[in-house]
């Protein structure tokens, strides 16, 4: 039954391949020439939502949702979208659909951009991008203390809208305010609360999809399959999230932020070795990141590791500090570290916004491009001492570099692997993000920074999660392999993203998607029937 779909697929993608160099006009055309066929709302004409490269602002809007400076400045010199179409209505994501699969085009979903290997925005093969930022309504209903959220709509959006109508509801989801709400949560979503409350995912109750014949679906009519798909599978692989129904989750009136930052020189690893050891054991209320950073020598001094502390406390200093002091001593948490203030306003803290800062910057949708690289790591144990040194040593050789580690335990140890597509649960203890950053555009650059962040996974091997080493889908990494149409390639990546769900996704994959219409570099190929 599901032979033929796929054999047409793997066809119609040689074609694509093929053709990737010449960009034949003549399919643009017969796209272009398609969606006004297809929409079916005058009032919002889609004229209006269609960018191509002649079109005054096609630039403009191919580079405002994108993040990664590595990514855009390549793709903008050798592969940009053969059209962009920034829809306006939901109609016209539909026709986009409609019209890209009557072409044999291959269509890349946008929501805010910050995809780390830009799989968003850019690709090899020729591709139209379907924008939603624009489709970002927040509809909050205090009664049910549910909201409908478009995908378009940002972290830091939500967080505002949230706080207009209550001080004591809050959403947990990741910390960068300028995060699409499309890409974020399907990818799971996490933030300073997920002790508590778990992934975005985890709070989401109903979402709008729409599938590859340009149908809008919702939990009851896609199923409760794709509906599990989706939270934690990307959503690339199974259809365009137009909007997810999410459950508020209830904070207290005061919350308690803190930073404590050591050098090497300071007892850092002494200090991050016992941190590794206690807080992913702390109470739920409790989220303490580290975050170590590279520190430039200066005049004689040799260069160092700066790690701080971040704490998150759901609750008052007064009750914060004895638990600490129970089981961490050793940080030397004090009163004039820690902070009270809202919820809203411990965002802006965890964003980076200097105190005093104005609510108000939560609306601004357009994040600063960084060029940077990064990879992702799962702990089952803790790291030994060793491992934290060879980690400081190598992350000086490379300098420019940033990481976050984050614990987990709590609520996600409590939910179970194959609940939702995302799968590192029970005993995964800390999530690793290992980033290095620059600032020149030469392709020099690039190629040196990205080899030395491969060194750096090689050297951490020993220490961290194997069979498979598990990688974060929202930190994507091309490293790890990339192969859209063959389910045996695919699943060495899979498994690193979705550990046992990938095979039940590729077979949701294979009744949503059976012609594999929806992918980029790498989406979930169709389970193949024999
Ligand atoms: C500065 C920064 C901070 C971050 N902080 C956190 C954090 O605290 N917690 C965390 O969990 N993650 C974090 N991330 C990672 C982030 O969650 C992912 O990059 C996420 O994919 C971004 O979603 P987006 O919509 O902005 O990106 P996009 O690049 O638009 O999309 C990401 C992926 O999802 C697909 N996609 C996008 N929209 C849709 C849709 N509507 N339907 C179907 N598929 C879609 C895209 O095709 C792409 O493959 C951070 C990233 C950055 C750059
Ligand atoms: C993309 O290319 C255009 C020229 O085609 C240039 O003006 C623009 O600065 C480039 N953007 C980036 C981010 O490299
Ligand atoms: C810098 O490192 C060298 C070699 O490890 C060491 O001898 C020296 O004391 C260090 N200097 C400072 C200021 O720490
Ligand atoms: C921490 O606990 C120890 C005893 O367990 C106590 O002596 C000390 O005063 C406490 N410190 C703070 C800041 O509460
Ligand atoms: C932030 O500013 C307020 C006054 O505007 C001050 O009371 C508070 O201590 C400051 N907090 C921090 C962490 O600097
Ligand atoms: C995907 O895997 C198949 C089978 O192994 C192979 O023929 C094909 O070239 C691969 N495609 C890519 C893009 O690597």
């Amino acid at each position: 039954m599901r032979g033929l779909p796929i054999l047409v697929s793997i066809i119609l993608f040689s074609i694509s391949l093929v053709t990737s160099k010449s960009y034949p006009n003549s399919v643009v055309d017969n796209f272009l020439q398609c969606l006004p066929k297809h929409y079916r709302n005058p009032s919002k004409p889609i004229a209006k939502a269609i960018y191509t490269p002649t079109h005054p602002s096609f630039q403009s809007v191919y580079e405002l949702h994108t993040y990664n400076l590595r990514v855009l400045t390549q793709a903008n010199a050798t592969h940009k979208p053969m059209a962009i179409v920034a829809a306006l209505h939901e109609s016209h994501v539909q026709a986009a659909v409609i019209c890209a699969k009557e072409s044999g085009l291959q269509v890349r979903i946008r929501s805010g951009g910050h995809d780390y290997e830009g799989l968003s925005f850019s690709s090899s093969v020729p591709f139209v991008i379907i924008d939603l930022s624009n489709l970002r309504s927040i509809k909050i209903d205090m009664k049910t203390e549910t909201a409908w959220v478009q995908a378009g709509a940002t972290t830091g959006e939500l967080y505002y809208r949230i706080a207009e109508k209550s001080k004591v509801h809050a959403f947990p989801a990741g910390v960068c305010t300028t995060l699409g709400i499309g890409g974020h949560f399907t990818g799971g979503g996490y933030g300073n609360m997920l002790r508590k409350f778990g992934l975005s995912i985890d709070n989401v109750v109903d979402a709008q999809l729409i599938n590859a014949k340009g149908r809008i679906l919702n939990r009851k009519s896609m199923g409760e399959d794709v509906f599990w798909a989706i939270r934690g599978g990307g959503g690339t692989s199974f259809g365009i999230i137009l909007s997810w129904k999410i459950k508020l989750v209830r904070v207290p009136p005061k919350v308690t932020v803190f930073q404590v930052a050591k050098t090497l020189e300071q007892g850092a690893t002494v200090l991050v070795h016992k941190w590794l050891q206690v807080s992913h054991k702390l109470d739920k209320d409790i989220f303490i990141r580290i975050m170590p950073v590279t520190v430039a020598g200066t005049g004689n001094g040799n260069s160092t590791v700066r790690v701080s502390f971040i704490g998150h406390y759901l609750g008052r200093t007064n009750r914060l500090l004895p638990l600490v002091n129970a089981s961490f001593p050793e940080l030397g948490l004090q009163r004039k570290d820690c902070t009270e203030m809202s919820w809203i306003e411990s965002t802006l803290y965890w964003a980076g916004f200097p105190n005093g800062t104005s609510t108000d910057v939560l609306l601004n949708r357009v994040p600063n491009k960084v060029f940077f690289k990064t990879k992702s790591d799962y702990l089952k144990n803790v790291m030994p001492k060793a491992g934290l040194e060879t980690l400081w040593k190598v992350m000086m050789e490379i300098g420019n570099m940033w990481m976050q580690m984050s614990p987990y335990g709590g609520r996600m140890a409590e939910i179970s692997e194959s609940e939702t597509a995302f799968a590192h649960r029970a005993g995964t203890l800390y999530l690793v993000q290992y980033t290095a950053h620059w600032s020149e555009g030469s392709s020099e650059a690039t190629k040196k920074y990205v080899e030395l962040m491969r060194k750096l996974y090689a050297e951490m091997a020993p220490y961290v999660s194997t069979k498979p080493r598990e990688v974060f889908l929202n930190y994507r990494d091309l490293d790890i392999g990339s192969n859209n149409t063959d389910f045996e390639a695919a699943k060495v990546y899979g498994a690193k993203y979705f550990k046992g769900n990938f095979q039940r996704l590729a077979e949701v994959k294979a009744k949503i998607d059976p012609h594999n219409f929806f992918k980029n570099e790498q989406s979930i190929p169709p389970f193949p029937s024999f």
